[in-house]
């Protein structure tokens, strides 16, 4: 692996830190007080090409590498996390998901429009009762011939109200447990399809995480994505994918917690010297300097299997149960070097604190993570 970025990718790191500097730090403790969802803010994403990076050119996409994708993710993840998972969702979980696995009649359908942003897509796996534990899907999707009868509630949606293309884990043949599986492209406004209750969240506040019920909605058998029985496959491998995405957004959260420090640190004066003079300062950047620089090398690696087309899925959880973990050290330092100031809100560590939580949660938790990466060293 090269360590040098090429023109090209140094080019995206640049379009995507001008576009976060210029269009998403303005108003982001607004959007986070509020919980506001930037909508202006990801339209102008998806003008960039920052919805559908990896996509083929052929369905509007980018058609960049994952190096590429990770480097904007970090870029605007420093600045706006909330941002980022809808970033990130559409990318990852949407746009690779069916890129890979849906037929030509649904990319032509639906990844077309989800590549440029036109409009935004949501990954429904989550349940009341199936988090972590993702075979037990009660959502059921049962066979009526030319369609499906969806059925049940989905939660913690990313992008929830936000989306009009929704990917629906649901169980059609509960005798096969996860073989059983499917997965569903559902619209906006299908009859039976409800946005439900918003969740009053710690930490990305801007972004949209609803309830989602279904109740006798009829999907076509045209939207189920893959053979019958294959959602949980689909599913998993989407996720393998998606790990990475969250990975860097953890790493951006953690990178941009650092740089606000450091430049704080460099002002600020104590006992009559700069913060930066304390070697107590010092070794505290030291430590987060070196912790953010070995995740990025695990993010890399991982993005740069995935392009290989090589087995990247050890890679991707050790990438995001890593960064997820340095994400949370090095924000709860960058509040503690600012002192009173990092425990308020006008200054963007505490925000980046709480956001660096959620990383440890969604796409599967640390433990998780712990899960995929020692059956793949036990396998
Ligand atoms: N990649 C590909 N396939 C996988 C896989 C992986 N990482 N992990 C499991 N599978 C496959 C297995 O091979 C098996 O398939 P076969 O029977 O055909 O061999 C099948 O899935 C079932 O596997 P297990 O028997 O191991 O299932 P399990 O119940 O013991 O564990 C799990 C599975 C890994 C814990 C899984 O349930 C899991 O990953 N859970 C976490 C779910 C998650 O990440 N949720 C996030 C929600 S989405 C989100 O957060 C998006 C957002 O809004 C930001």
């Amino acid at each position: 692996m090269n360590f040098e970025l090429t023109e090209e990718q140094l080019a995206v790191q640049q379009a995507a830190k001008d576009f976060a500097q210029s269009e998403l730090l303005p108003g982001v403790i607004d959007r986070d007080n509020e919980q506001r969802f930037p909508a202006e803010q990801v339209k102008k994403m998806g003008e960039l090409g920052f919805m559908g990076m990896m996509t083929d050119p052929k369905y509007n996409g980018g058609g960049m590498d994952s190096i590429s994708y990770v480097l904007a993710m970090e870029e605007i993840s420093k600045v706006d996390a909330s941002a980022s998972v809808c970033m990130s969702v559409n990318n990852s979980l949407v746009c690779w998901g069916l890129e890979r696995f849906g037929s030509e009649e649904q990319k032509v359908k639906y990844l077309k429009k989800l590549a440029t942003g036109e409009v935004i897509g949501a990954f429904c796996l989550s349940e009341p009762e199936a988090g972590s534990d993702a075979t037990s899907q009660r959502t059921t999707a049962e066979d009526k011939g030319d369609y499906y009868l969806l059925n049940g509630t989905k939660n913690w949606i990313t992008n929830g109200k936000s989306a009009s293309v929704y990917i629906v884990i649901a169980q059609t043949h509960p005798e096969k447990k996860h073989k059983g599986i499917n997965a569903l492209i559902v619209e906006r406004g299908m009859l039976g399809f409800v946005v439900g209750r918003k969740e009053d969240k710690m930490g990305i506040r801007g972004s949209d995480t609803h309830s989602l019920m279904f109740t006798d909605v009829k999907v076509p058998k045209a939207n189920r994505i893959g053979e019958d029985g294959f959602g949980f496959t689909f599913a998993m491998t989407t996720l393998n994918g998606g790990r990475i995405g969250i990975a860097a957004q953890a790493l951006g959260i953690a990178a941009g917690a650092y740089e606000l420090a450091l430049k704080y640190a460099k002002e600020r004066k104590a006992f009559g010297k700069h913060l930066t003079e304390h070697q107590a300062i010092q070794f505290k950047l030291a430590d987060m300097a070196t912790k953010i620089d070995a995740a990025r090398l695990l993010i890399w690696q991982a993005a740069y299997l995935k392009d290989q087309k090589k087995d990247f899925v050890k890679a991707a959880a050790m990438a995001k149960l890593f960064a997820s973990q340095i994400a949370q050290e090095v924000t709860t330092e960058a509040v503690q070097i600012h002192g009173g100031y990092g425990y308020v809100k006008e200054f963007h560590v505490e925000r980046l604190m709480r956001d660096a939580k959620i990383t440890q949660i969604y796409e599967g938790t640390t433990e998780i993570q712990k899960m995929v990466i020692s059956r793949e060293l036990l396998r």
